[in-house]
């Protein structure tokens, strides 16, 4: 009985500290995305840029014009799982999926059935090499409708799709398309034309350095409000910005 006492008591107090220490290595982020994600025009270098603390890190895989087909074909895919098993001792590596912007035209080559298959097969691949998968449902394009005053929603069979891969998989994901579309709603045609990519700042899908910043904080986020225990102290916070975005104020 003694025996069994004492055996218990270091058990219950090592757990916690195991656990933690287990938890506790940083985040290693993969970002697998179309032109919203990339280099020059998406969120993805500026999430790696202003929202990764310190000890964290990643590398952005975004691919201008990408569908789940071509991210595949083209080799991007083969470079995020080939960094899983690189990455995976010394971090918890987790690897973004958004897409639907290519996908979704009718030259792509990937109907909705298609890319509903290919981001389960995306999301499989992460966790058998080891890493977690985060769906993203893809970021709002910023054209409104000049009656309605609402941002066109062009995007909500994807965003569907992704939310029934992530929930039947119970994999993590975050409502990008949600969140971003609110946000833009909240502050209008006007302001939100102010993040457009390009000299005459004509393009509404695409971001400009100070948009990259912006959405990229919208994802971050989401990211820490719904997984607070996995990124909650991986992640650099701005709180001015998160509030204006919170408040539905341009940034
Ligand atoms: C993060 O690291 C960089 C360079 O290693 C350093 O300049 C910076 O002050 C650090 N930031 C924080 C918040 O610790
Ligand atoms: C994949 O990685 C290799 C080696 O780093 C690189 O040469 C190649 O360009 C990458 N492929 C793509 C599609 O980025
Ligand atoms: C804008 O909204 C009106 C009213 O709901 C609708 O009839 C029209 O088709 C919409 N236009 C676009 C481009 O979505
Ligand atoms: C959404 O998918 C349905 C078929 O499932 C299609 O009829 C509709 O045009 C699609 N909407 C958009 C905006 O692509
Ligand atoms: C934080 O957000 C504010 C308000 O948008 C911005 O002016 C500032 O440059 C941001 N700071 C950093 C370190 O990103």
């Amino acid at each position: 009985m003694l025996g069994v006492f004492f055996s218990l008591i270091p058990i219950a107090l090592a757990a916690p500290a195991a656990l933690n220490k287990y938890v506790a290595k940083p985040v290693y982020w993969l970002l697998a995305g179309d032109s919203t994600t990339a280099h020059d025009g998406g969120w993805g270098d500026a999430f790696l840029s202003t929202t990764v603390a310190n000890g964290s890190s990643g590398h952005n895989y975004g691919h201008s014009g990408a569908t789940t087909k071509s991210f595949r074909d083209g080799g991007d895919w083969g470079n995020v799982t080939r960094d899983i098993a690189n990455y995976k001792n010394d971090y918890a590596v987790y690897v973004t999926i958004q897409f639907g912007h290519n996908d979704q035209k009718p030259t792509s080559g990937v109907s909705l059935i298609d890319f509903r298959t290919n981001l389960g097969v995306f999301a499989s691949e992460v966790q058998v090499a080891g890493g977690i998968p985060i769906l993203v449902t893809p970021l709002t394009r910023r054209t409104f409708n000049t009656t309605t005053k609402r941002v066109i929603e062009n995007l909500a069979n994807e965003t569907a799709i992704a939310i029934e891969v992530a929930k039947a998989g119970s994999l993590h994901y975050v409502n990008l398309n949600k969140a971003s579309t609110d946000y833009v709603n909240a502050i209008g045609q006007q302001e939100a034309d102010r993040y457009n990519w390009g000299e005459e700042k004509k393009d509404r899908t695409h971001l400009n350095p100070w948009g990259e910043v912006v959405f990229a904080r919208i994802v971050s986020d989401l990211l820490v409000a719904k997984y607070p225990e996995d990124f909650g102290r991986f992640t650099q916070r701005n709180e001015t910005l998160s509030a204006l975005i919170r408040a539905g104020k341009p940034a």
